[in-house]
């Protein structure tokens, strides 16, 4: 039987960059729906569930995806709510790929410190990405420091993460100006920046202030450095004593990590890949690969 992903994306146009990643993880067919919202997705999911017998829908799967992170989120949840008995399908949750760049970003750092004993600050935390970055290094005991241009932001981020981790060792603090943004690095062992395309956030003469820096991963992968002196391509490459990571070099990792997620999409049909469990397939997948 054909395998089939139905990609939901909250966008008016699907993303292209999910549909091609799909085909070259093995996919039959995609369907593409784009401009799906919360309360237009069921009849979405009917079509996906009542066309093949329950032993079947495990060739049938919903990838859902877009750049609105909590429209997506809610995608996802009004989904899974109009599955009911055997009348079911597996679901990848990855919007903006969020969840699969967050993974291989986490597992990058993770190569060199304790993430239960270290100090981390993800700039641009308040985007898909950084989110799920600083879900994940929370998640992991690290205290995080979580940058926004806006401190407001930062704060309601705070309160966000904190309902799915209401222990977590989370600080918001603002990042506006490079004064602030040497306060918020001056003494972490971890820098992850992950803010939008294109946009400088690490200028070169604030980088030579924090010589407590074990890894830094700069997201950003369009000219200039989102981190000035981190190459796109560097994979755990040593800077004056910091390892670094770039976007091209955390990226292979991230492509590795969203086709396997797709595949193990169609291995049952009762399955949701969402951050966690996208970052525990992670692990398994590169740390096992050394
Ligand atoms: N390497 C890979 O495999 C891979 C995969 C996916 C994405 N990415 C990259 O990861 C990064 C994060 O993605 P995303 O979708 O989460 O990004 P995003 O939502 O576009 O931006 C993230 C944050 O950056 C901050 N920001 C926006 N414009 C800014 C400006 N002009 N100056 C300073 N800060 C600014 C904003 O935070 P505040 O308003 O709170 O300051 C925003 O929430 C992007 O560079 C993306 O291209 C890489």
């Amino acid at each position: 039987m054909r395998t089939i992903l139905i990609q939901l994306d909250t966008d008016a146009h699907p993303s292209v960059f999910d549909r091609v990643v799909a085909v070259d993880a093995g996919v039959d067919e995609v369907f593409s729906y784009g401009g799906v919202q919360p309360d237009t997705v069921e009849g979405l999911v009917h079509g996906a569930i009542f066309t093949r017998g329950p032993d079947d829908l495990r060739n049938t799967a919903l990838f859902i995806g877009g750049s609105d992170l909590e429209t997506a989120e809610r995608v996802a949840d009004r989904a899974q709510q109009a599955f009911f008995g055997p009348l079911r399908v597996s679901v990848l949750l990855d919007p903006s790929g969020c969840n699969t760049t967050a993974a291989a970003a986490v597992i990058a750092v993770s190569r060199h410190v304790d993430l239960g004993d270290c100090r981390a600050t993800v700039l641009g935390a308040t985007g898909p990405v950084g989110r799920r970055v600083a879900h994940l290094l929370a998640s992991e005991g690290a205290e995080v420091r979580i940058g926004s241009r806006s401190l407001a932001k930062a704060e309601r981020l705070r309160e966000s993460l904190r309902k799915r981790l209401p222990d977590g060792r989370l600080l918001p603090c603002q990042t506006a100006t490079e004064a602030e943004t040497e306060a918020a690095c001056r003494d972490a062992d971890v820098l992850v920046a992950a803010g939008a395309a294109g946009v400088q956030l690490v200028s070169p003469s604030l980088r030579q202030h924090w010589s407590r820096l074990r890894v830094a991963v700069d997201l950003n992968a369009v000219p200039p450095a989102g981190v000035a002196g981190i190459d796109p391509a560097d994979r755990g490459v040593e800077r004056d004593g910091t390892f670094c990571y770039g976007a091209i070099g955390v990226g292979g990792w991230k492509m590795k990590i969203h086709k396997a997620a797709v595949r193990r999409l169609f291995e049952s049909n009762d399955q949701v890949l969402d951050t966690d469990a996208i970052y525990r397939l992670a692990r398994s997948l590169i740390l096992s690969d050394g």
